[in-house]
């Protein structure tokens, strides 16, 4: 290992891959993209010379990225082809584990061992993908957001067997890519940001459930809060879908009170799926939703979601998953949150944040939202 990257290859031209594939191209890289799909691939090209078109006339890069960028493309929809002379491979195929298992498979038999594989998954296990594998200390998770040219964040996950050497190069090698790396030591379901947002999304659920408030009552209070989009509507915005499925995931990898709420199911069952189908939370036909503000709930407050995510990211610092500097960091960049949730709770009292998480985890029967064993002094 150790050996200098200049040549990587992206597995899957999708909204991720896409994009993986651009900033490693304005990094000065050389990149081989792949996609099982030649009309896929095709898109997934289009949709890089399109953005690179945009920020050259934006003046955000100069003539020489666009034209390295240009000149050292290769689109292909052989994974061969694409790995062949690339020390890096970044995958970034659908959050199916069966899918990520059999292109690690092939991956393994059409590389060396020094080749570092990289997983781009959102919440699965990296030792369960990097199982599919002979050499899986080559294995780790590098974590980009959506879009990903323009966020900063990158968690980079260390699975089980996970070597340091390969943890340092994919490191550096995202410092190259202009992103914030923040490492994950630990390979914990939904890593730091999803898993962070995950009992947030578990208890707004349960308060539509109960009839308590509304989707647009919780989502105007938070945008009055100064949320940029409303819970729901980013809901909405991902796709119903796929908020469902990694639902799904948690409820199986940590706990069955992770799982998703009715309101979501039906919803789901219906086929309104959120902003792609049209409808989901809010009806979409029309553009952009409009969230009345002065529909705001006064059945929950902004503090009950201050006190989620801080409780969450303490039981993520007493497992050993990351430190609290690169929590706040993490949902800083990741979410758009203007503090993270350490730093926001730093001068609350521990009592008083302890007693709010026990009265909601008793109101919903979820006992996810109980407060960790350092809130309670333990
Ligand atoms: N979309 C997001 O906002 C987001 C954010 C962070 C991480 N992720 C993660 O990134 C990964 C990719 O997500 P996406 O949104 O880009 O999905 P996507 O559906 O847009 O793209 C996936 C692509 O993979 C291709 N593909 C499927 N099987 C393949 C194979 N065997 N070989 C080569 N290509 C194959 C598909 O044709 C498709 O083009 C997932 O693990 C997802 O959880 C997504």
């Amino acid at each position: 290992m150790g050996q200098p990257i200049d040549t990587v290859a992206v597995i899957g031209a999708g909204v991720m891959g896409h994009g993986i594939a651009q900033a490693a191209l304005m990094a000065g890289l050389q990149v081989r993209l792949c996609d099982a799909q030649e009309a896929a691939l095709n898109n997934g090209v289009a949709r890089i010379q399109e953005s690179l078109d945009k920020l050259l006339a934006k003046h955000k890069i100069a003539q020489e990225t666009y034209d390295h960028c240009r000149r050292a493309l290769i689109a292909t929809t052989d994974m061969g082809e694409a790995v062949a002379g690339a020390q890096m491979v970044f995958e970034a195929v659908p959050e199916v584990l069966e899918i990520k298992q059999a292109v690690f498979r092939k991956l393994d038999e059409l590389t060396d061992e020094r080749t570092i594989l990289a997983s781009n998954t959102s919440n699965m296990s990296i030792s369960a993908i990097a199982s599919s594998t002979r050499h899986p200390h080559r294995v780790l998770g590098v974590h980009f957001f959506n879009p990903v040219v323009l966020m900063k964040l990158v968690e980079v996950i260390k699975g089980e067997q996970t070597s340091e050497d390969v943890m340092q190069t994919a490191y550096d090698l995202c410092l190259r890519m202009n992103k914030t790396p923040v490492r994950v030591e630990k390979d914990a379901p939904s890593f730091i940001v999803n898993r962070i947002n995950a009992p947030v999304r578990v208890y707004l659920g349960a308060v539509v459930d109960a009839g308590v408030a509304g989707p647009e009552e919780i989502d105007a209070l938070l945008k009055s809060a100064g949320d940029p989009m409303g819970h729901f509507e980013l809901s909405d915005f991902i796709g119903l879908d796929t908020v469902h499925s990694s639902m799904l995931y948690r409820a199986e990898a940590l706990h069955p009170e992770y799982g998703p709420f009715r309101e979501l199911e039906k919803r789901v069952k219906e086929g309104n799926l959120g902003r792609k189908t049209g409808r989901g939370f809010y009806d979409w036909t029309q553009g952009k939703p409009e969230i009345d503000l002065a529909k705001k709930t006064d059945k929950i407050s902004v503090d009950d979601i201050k006190y989620i995510k801080y409780n969450e990211a303490l039981k993520l610092i007493e497992e050993g998953v990351a430190s609290s500097k690169d929590i706040d960091l993490a949902m800083v960049l990741g979410t758009g949150d203007k503090v993270g949730p350490v730093e926001a709770c730093k001068d609350a009292d521990a009592s008083v944040i302890a007693a709010r998480l026990t009265e909601i985890a008793e109101t919903y029967r979820k006992s996810i939202l109980s407060p960790s064993a350092s809130l309670l002094g333990k």
